[in-house]
């Protein structure tokens, strides 16, 4: 772990000095909370967790973790399973609750006086089996992003459907590269072998009208002609509109040719737009938000639910102060924060009417309804089996996005695959 032994010293002497002060707690904590790496979410963790500290006398130290989900997820299923209590806290992608739930502390009772603040969905794709096995943090819905200033240059009209943005994308590209923009794209996303692929892919397969891979009810839908339509249309951005390389994009990547100016449209989850507007940014004021577009004759858009939320070790030796703390990011104040800092989508409902919030990060309330409209991941019907569904997914999309087999080809190998991990039940 990679944490300065002094600025553990020197905080471990500054709680000290507020015990003291305080009367209270009779034993200071130092927590450990486990956490991905993306935007800025590690830089503002301090300053999120202060006023926690300052009332309670504990501190916490954020560990740091790869930027994908998939890799966290590997990494924190080892630790779940070795039983570690280097770890109190471990913050938790919307879809691993029916995966990790074993691992975790049941916090329905602590929870009691906040989760009714909580949009219900969100507080029930935590609960498994009636154990409340994390509590939200930000919840997320991604948006296209787009360059307003391009889209007026050039006389384009923000697009509906994919066929619109994968012509207008063209269109921009073609323009600012004559301009001497070699470095220019028109759509840039996460193409890369993970689960951010798989939420991708959700979104162009679903908004074709291709289902959700796996059906709620279980049933497996993936190949089918929209589906395969869908990802046809996708493989046809790779070196035309897309550069090679987004085949090993991840969110981080495409936000950084987005932001450095080299795009004219992006799929991207909220967190991307206070970062497009902040002091360093090349893009600030020059982008907007819609909907991802809609596929084929299709007349509804798809976006994935996505989300975080944070639960406690069960092999944790310091579960009330970490319980504590998870009560205090899942409410009002932290989300607030959250909201204003990083621009991520709360999941309490009376935030959506903060007029604070409204006029730092427009994004928020514009987005509450695309969030309450988005398409879960099937990891509720797969059950244990979520991330290996999902791995055979991406699998299959970044293969055929790669030019190793058709669409269809593929789509027809993965819905056998996808029948022997189903055996009789998922
Ligand atoms: C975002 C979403 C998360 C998703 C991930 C994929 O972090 O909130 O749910 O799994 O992106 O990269």
């Amino acid at each position: 772990m990679s944490y300065g032994i002094k600025a553990r010293v020197l905080r471990s002497v500054a709680s000290i000095a507020m015990i003291a002060a305080l009367g209270s707690p009779a034993i200071a904590d130092e927590l450990f909370y486990v956490s991905g790496a993306v935007g800025r979410a590690v830089e503002n963790f301090p300053a999120l967790v202060k006023p926690w500290e300052d009332a309670t006398g504990h501190t916490v130290t954020m560990v740091p973790m790869p930027a994908s989900t998939s890799d966290q997820f590997g990494q924190y299923r080892l630790w779940l399973a070795a039983g570690t209590s280097d770890i109190d806290l471990f913050q938790t992608d919307v879809i691993w609750a029916p995966q990790l739930a074993d691992h975790f502390v049941d916090l329905t009772e602590a929870a009691k006086d906040i989760a009714p603040k909580h949009f219900p969905s969100i507080i029930e794709s935590q609960t498994v089996g009636g154990k409340l096995v994390a509590l939200p943090i930000f919840t997320d819905a991604p948006a296209l992003y787009y360059r307003r200033d391009l889209l007026e240059k050039y006389g384009v009209a923000v697009p509906k459907t994919w066929a619109e943005m994968t012509t207008a994308a063209q269109t921009i590209q073609d323009g600012e590269r004559a301009e001497g923009k070699a470095e220019f794209w028109g759509f840039v996303w996460q193409g890369n072998a993970y689960e951010g692929l798989t939420c991708n892919a959700l979104e162009w397969v679903k908004s074709h009208g291709g289902g959700q891979v796996v059906e709620p009810d279980g049933t497996i839908s993936i190949n089918n002609p929209n589906a395969i339509a869908a990802l046809e249309q996708a493989k046809t951005w790779v070196d035309t509109i897309s550069p090679g390389g987004v085949l090993a994009y991840q969110e981080e990547e495409a936000r950084g040719v987005w932001q450095t100016g080299n795009a004219a449209f992006m799929r991207n989850w909220p967190y991307a737009y206070g970062l497009g507007n902040g002091d360093d940014s090349a893009v600030k004021g020059l982008f907007e938000v819609t909907t991802l577009p809609t596929g084929g004759d299709n007349p509804t858009s798809a976006a994935t639910l996505g989300g975080w939320n944070v639960a406690v070790s069960k092999y944790s030796t310091k579960q009330e102060a970490a319980i504590s703390l998870a009560l205090y990011l899942a409410d009002v104040e932290a989300q607030k924060q959250r909201a204003l800092m990083e621009s991520n989508l709360t999941t309490i409902v009376s935030l959506y009417d903060d007029t604070d919030i409204a006029a730092a990060q427009p994004i928020i309330p514009q987005w509450k309804d695309v969030f309450l409209q988005a398409v879960p991941r099937p990891s509720a019907p797969t059950l244990g089996k979520y991330n290996e569904v999902s791995a055979k997914f991406w699998s299959a999309v970044h293969a055929t996005l790669s030019g190793n087999g058709s669409a269809a080809e593929n789509l027809e190998l993965l819905e056998l695959e996808l029948t022997e991990l189903k055996g009789d039940a998922w």
